[in-house]
């Protein structure tokens, strides 16, 4: 039975009560922890993809991508509190649905962590190239190292984006020797982004530069440009959804956190709300100063994000100052607009603190892997603690090695795109899941409860699906191709390996205490 194989719920608590992760983390340290999660690329970079798509109506895809996240967010809340353990989705699935499910999650789960930061790495390689390396220190790198092949989506004369390339490198370094991002840390680090957006917002809101005519026409594509097209306001969404990619590595981090019943659903869906709000604002001032029309193909319809086509027309004069052009979107709106030093500085906030969304997203994804291979999905070899660093340095070392191939050759629009595919996947269904253990398993407490769940679920999971197929058909194949690999791997080697496929569940285990993660302080 493929479907069968479902992990006890007794045994993921009782795993969970013997785990020795230390609870540190309290509301308002996760909060300020999602909201560093979930600021970063999207926000500093794609808009400019974001306003390709969809122009002006970029602001209703912030609406829209938010909307459903918050949806998906109160599904999150509710199993996660009940649910206080790490492997997110992934452990979520396996009590709800079985292992086969779980792998696929699982799977997915690759492209929500692993390919989203090589996306944030290509992300950050534009502000260092831009902001620190050329406008600050007059460095100029050739194109053929700072951007992906046009054949792969970049730009003519690229060939590997080595700065991308380091800052994975590094990340992967700091992992490896051990570095966690210590809440204080990550509290800073928020406080620059946050100071840094800010700065954007009350330059831009009220600037001389400021003309509603630029939100004219303010849906230069339409709503909905067709399922697989990706563009429209619902295909700008379906990418800008990236920019809010890692608030549910807040329920990632419910081992770490005191009170996780009550300090879960708050750090989430406050990180979210926040976000969302910051979001529209920062798009009406980046449109509103210096316009964000897209530039228009064939038959009226833009040219697709990413693409060789567009990549050409960038490089024409007469789109030299377009948003939809740059690479360093938000530090190009203010030095456009005449705040050339507080746009460098908001490219020094960027270079500083995209970082840390690297190594979280790693980190995640390090947990993930580890929560799998203590389950026997992938080999327990790959989960091996150094004897130094106290690290899962193996699978640390695959990670890094995945997210910098990532970096290297594509570009920061299309990883998004199939990180956002993976991610969209996952919350479908963890709202699924959270519906079948409400009916499943109504008595175990949960301290949240998902308002008016048999609307807020179904509603999750119709809108992940509307997003999925609004995504570009390249997304949509990577995804299925990626997929079906995950499935022979399940059935070559997950399916006879599983812990749980040999009888061993992991509360009749005494001796897991090996594969415990290393204690984080995230
Ligand atoms: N939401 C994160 C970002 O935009 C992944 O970089």
């Amino acid at each position: 039975m493929i479907f069968g194989r479902i992990k006890s719920l007794e045994s993921i608590l009782a795993t969970a009560e013997r785990k020795s992760l230390h609870r540190t983390l309290g509301a308002f340290q996760l909060t300020l922890f999602g909201i560093g999660c979930v600021i970063g690329t999207g926000i500093f970079v794609l808009t400019a993809a974001g306003a390709q798509k969809a122009g002006p109506g970029l602001m209703l895809a912030f609406a829209i991508a938010g909307a459903i996240c918050i949806v998906a967010a109160l599904c999150y809340a509710e199993i996660a509190s009940m649910l206080p353990v790490a492997g997110s989705a992934y452990t979520y699935t396996y009590a709800s649905m079985g292992e086969f499910l779980a792998w696929t999650v699982g799977w997915a789960l690759v492209l929500e962590y692993a390919v989203a930061a090589s996306a944030v790495c290509v992300g950050w390689s534009g502000y260092f190239t831009g902001t620190i390396l050329d406008k600050s220190l007059g460095i100029h790198l050739p194109v053929w190292l700072t951007s992906a092949p046009l054949a792969l989506g970049g730009v003519p004369g690229g060939f590997i984006n080595l700065p991308a390339v380091c800052i994975a490198a590094l990340i992967t370094w700091l992992l490896m020797i051990g570095t966690t991002e210590s809440a204080r840390v990550n509290a800073v680090l928020v406080a620059i982004k946050v100071t840094a957006l800010t700065a954007f917002v009350i330059l831009t809101l009220p600037s001389d530069r400021f003309d509603t005519a630029n939100f004219n026409p303010f849906l230069p594509a339409g709503v909905f440009g067709g399922f697989g097209t990706g563009v429209g306001a619902v295909g700008a969404a379906a990418t800008i959804f990236f920019a809010y990619v890692g608030f549910d590595a807040v329920s990632t981090a419910a081992e770490e956190t005191k009170n996780p019943q009550r300090n879960v659903p708050i750090g989430l869906i406050g990180s979210l709300l926040f976000c969302t709000v910051f979001y529209i604002l920062v798009a009406a001032g980046a449109i509103g100063t210096i316009g964000g029309q897209p530039v228009m193909g064939p038959g009226g319809i833009p040219f697709p994000a990413g693409s060789e086509e567009l990549a050409r027309q960038c490089a024409l004069p007469q789109y030299s100052e377009a948003l939809v052009c740059s690479k360093e979107a938000l530090a190009h709106v203010l030095r456009t607009i005449g705040w050339s030093n507080v746009g460098n500085m908001l490219g020094y906030a960027a270079g500083f603190a995209l970082p840390s969304v690297i190594l979280i997203l790693m980190f995640g994804q390090t947990r993930i892997f580890f929560v799998m291979s203590r389950d026997g999905l992938l080999p327990e070899k790959l989960s091996a603690v150094h004897p130094r660093w106290k690290t899962p340095y193996i699978m640390t070392a695959i990670t890094g090695a995945v997210v910098a191939i990532g970096a290297a050759f594509f570009p920061v629009g299309r990883l998004a795109d199939w990180a956002n595919a993976g991610t969209l996947y996952a919350f479908m269904m963890v709202a699924i899941c959270v519906m079948i253990l409400r009916r499943r398993a109504p008595d175990v407490v949960r301290s949240f409860r998902t308002p008016a769940l048999w609307l807020i679920g179904p509603a999750t999971i119709a809108g992940t699906i509307f997003l999925f197929f609004n995504l570009d058909m390249m997304s949509i194949m990577v995804f299925t191709g990626w997929a079906a690999l995950g499935v022979v791997v399940y059935l070559v080697y997950g399916r006879s390996a599983s812990r749980l496929g040999r009888g061993m569940d992991d509360a009749d285990d005494a001796d897991l205490g090996a594969l415990q993660p290393p204690p984080g302080t995230l």
